[in-house]
């Protein structure tokens, strides 16, 4: 910084003729500094009008990086490429939570709590069985989710940070044997319950598909894709449903109610329900054939998006697209290929070459392959969004656990502009009606 240099902003407001000099730190100025900018002494004060929340900071972190524009992601300083390939989805929760990788002797205690925290209440299970026998396995799961706070009232305690820990591990541990017994009961299956020799994911896949065998052997192919899956959905900084996890955590509510509130925002198909939107997208294209009619159709704006497509912060390829897109190489070998990944790769391809998704910067999300290794795999579409919620609880307790401790956190209340009537006296029915009369 040269010595004529501040690290300061003057704001000169052409209503008043006045200036004001508000501080610039790290990039950002206070929204609330603004509020000294008044045209009287009834102002209240300028606001920053943002919705969408599309250039508000809402919080300092140090979880996850992304720089959208070169397709970065970073958890906690380490490439997503290298924990893909390297790590595993315990260790990776292990680093969202606790800001560092663990020592052989922490991850295996770690994985030993996790285990221990598998099995879920009996009285939960009587909870699944009461939804209707054809009920979404979301809509199950996050109900579920929110009755945990039933079972583990001591989960209100959010100052004590022991207390913290346990409610993490308990929610890493419970969050697939809750999802593979909803799904289980949408199809009229027995549950099939924790088996402690298996991986974290090997587990899932066993409680989500174990019949009539004794012992359940998940392919390690698919066993390992969905691992890398996990850990490339295990935090995404503040999206959709961690705002709102950070936004009810906010009211200092329990963690199960606020991980449930969370994945509702995720169910949404502009967010976790993308996915379930591309296969759907892909079936209703039927053939190669029939993408420049899609296209076109799309560009012109008729009520349909290319989903699995655009980001809100990537405006490059979603670093993580690039990752699933190779394990789906890799799942196909073994499943056989998906027929609708012909059409996804043409699609791709068609649209990246395509001026329209060039000039707005739309490039494939981690959700335009992801849905197709899962059908693959097994998975009906329903149950899409609850394999989303599943890896991003680490990453949802981890941006809690940081407003938690972080003293410049208050309750989310944001500000409106109001633009409604103004005050005006209320009217008597009969007199409502008559002044109905009156002007028809
Ligand atoms: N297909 C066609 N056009 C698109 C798409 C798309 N998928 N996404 C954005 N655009 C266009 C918009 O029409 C707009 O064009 P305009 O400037 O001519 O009006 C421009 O690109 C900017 O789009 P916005 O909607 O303003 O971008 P925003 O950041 O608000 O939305 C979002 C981001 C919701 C992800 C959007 O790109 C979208 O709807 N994508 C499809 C759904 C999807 O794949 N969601 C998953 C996201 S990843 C995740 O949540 C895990």
């Amino acid at each position: 910084m040269s010595e004529n240099t501040r690290e300061t902003l003057t704001i000169t407001d052409n209503r008043t003729g006045k200036s004001y000099e508000v501080p610039v730190e790290n990039g950002s100025i206070k929204a609330t500094d603004l509020r000294r900018i008044k045209t009287g002494p009834d102002d209240f004060g300028l606001m920053a009008y943002d919705p969408g929340f599309m250039n508000t900071a809402a919080c300092k972190s140090r979880i996850t990086f992304i720089d959208g524009d070169q397709g970065i992601l970073r958890y906690r300083g380490y490439p997503i490429e290298q924990l893909a390939e390297k790590s595993s989805f315990l260790e990776v929760a292990y680093l969202l939570y606790f800001g560092e990788l663990p020592l052989r002797s922490q991850i295996d205690e770690f994985a030993r709590q996790v285990l221990s925290h598998t099995i879920i209440h009996e009285q939960t299970k009587k909870f699944i069985d009461g939804f209707r026998h054809d009920s979404h396995p979301m809509g199950a799961f996050l109900s579920t989710v929110a009755a945990l706070s039933t079972f583990y009232g001591e989960g209100k305690h959010i100052f004590d940070a022991n207390n913290r820990l346990v409610q993490f591990e308990r929610m890493v541990a419970k969050m697939p044997t809750i999802a593979a017994f909803c799904y289980r009961h949408s199809i009229g299956m027995p549950f099939a319950y924790p088996d402690g020799d298996l991986s974290y994911t090997g587990n899932f896949l066993n409680m989500m598909f174990k019949a009539t065998e004794l012992k359940y052997k998940p392919n390690p192919v698919l066993e390992k894709a969905l691992d890398v899956l996990f850990i490339l959905h295990a935090d995404h900084e503040q999206n959709c449903s961690t705002t709102t996890m950070r936004g009810i955590g906010s009211s200092h509510c329990d963690p199960f109610t606020a991980i449930s509130g969370a994945a509702a925002a995720l169910y949404g198909p502009l967010h976790g329900g993308a996915n379930e939107a591309v296969l759907k997208m892909l079936v209703e294209i039927g053939s190669k054939d029939a993408i420049p009619e899609f296209i076109r159709g799309v560009k012109a704006g008729e009520g349909k998006r290319l989903m699995g497509f655009g980001h809100r912060v990537y405006k490059n390829y979603d670093p993580r697209a690039k990752i699933i897109k190779e394990v789906a190489f890799q799942v196909f070998e073994v499943t056989g290929r998906n027929p609708l990944l012909d059409i996804a790769l043409d699609l791709e391809r068609i649209a990246l070459e395509d001026d329209y998704f060039v000039a707005r910067k739309l490039y494939p999300n981690v959700d335009f392959y992801s849905g197709l290794i899962y059908q693959a795999m097994g998975f009906p579409t329903e149950m899409f969004p609850v394999l989303f919620a599943i890896p991003r609880t680490p990453g949802w307790l981890s941006q809690w656990e940081e407003q938690i401790l972080d003293p410049e956190q208050r309750i989310v209340r944001p500000r409106q502009i109001y633009l409604g009537a103004g005050k005006r006296d209320y009217v008597p029915m009969a007199l409502r009606e008559s002044a109905v009369t009156q002007t028809a």
